[in-house]
């Protein structure tokens, strides 16, 4: 698919802009900090529990004294993303720039957690390659569409059931479920503290915390 974003971007391109290292590195940033960093990508349906999932995961890099920050889909688009609607375009704009983002504050040695529906593959896919393998966790909120339906927190499945938002995901427009997820959660039958648990268990065994710091999380 085009997009009109991309194609600005590109007339802007010039050869006279230069990459500028900077003197202090990734590497000293993470001695400082004392961590390894990454994105941890939730994706998921809307009310399917990516943004208080990836809360109570948040709070316990927080007592385990890692730096973290979290990216929520419904903030940003307050802000940067703004000028961003749903449609496919636009919902592929939106995952563009948050890559770029999460890009930047892994390079500054934070533990970024994003909470996008981001709902095509190929989208997370482009974050991945951006960020490279170790640096890109996908973790899959996975509720099913019923559920998230019935809790229907902010009342917007009654609303595109209605006809009265259109290209409701889900509903009018698709979700392209992970196939292979770093991160698998099955909320349906857990608690939030369960499923935060759970990704806390995954971060250990991948490396990205170590047990003796999770004891304390745990
Ligand atoms: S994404 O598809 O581009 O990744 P994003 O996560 O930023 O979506 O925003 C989703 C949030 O916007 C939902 O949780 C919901 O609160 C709100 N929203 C408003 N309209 C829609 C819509 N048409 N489809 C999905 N979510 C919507």
């Amino acid at each position: 698919m085009t997009s009109p974003y991309i194609r600005k971007e590109n007339q802007s391109e010039s050869d006279d802009i230069v990459w500028h290292n900077t003197t202090v590195s990734l590497q000293e940033r993470m001695q400082l900090k004392q961590q390894k960093p990454a994105v941890l990508w939730f994706t998921g349906l809307s009310g399917s529990g990516k943004s208080t999932i990836a809360n109570a995961v948040e709070s316990k890099l927080l007592s385990l004294g890692k730096h973290s920050y979290l990216l929520d889909g419904d903030n940003v688009r307050h802000g940067l993303n703004k000028d961003l609607g749903f449609s496919d375009t636009d919902r592929i704009e939106n995952i563009r720039r948050i890559g770029e983002v999460a890009k930047l504050f892994v390079d500054s040695g934070t533990i970024v957690l994003t909470a996008f529906i981001s709902p095509f593959a190929s989208d997370r896919d482009h974050a991945r390659k951006l960020l490279g393998h170790d640096q890109f966790l996908e973790v899959f909120i996975d509720t099913p569409l019923a559920v998230c339906e019935q809790r229907d927190p902010k009342g917007l499945y009654k609303k595109a059931r209605a006809g009265h938002i259109k290209n409701f995901t889900g509903i009018d427009s698709s979700y392209e479920a992970p196939t292979n997820p770093e991160i698998h959660v099955k909320t349906a039958n857990s608690t939030v503290e369960e499923c935060a648990e759970f990704v806390v268990k995954n971060l250990i065994d991948m490396g990205y915390l170590s047990l003796e710091e999770a004891r304390h999380a745990l």
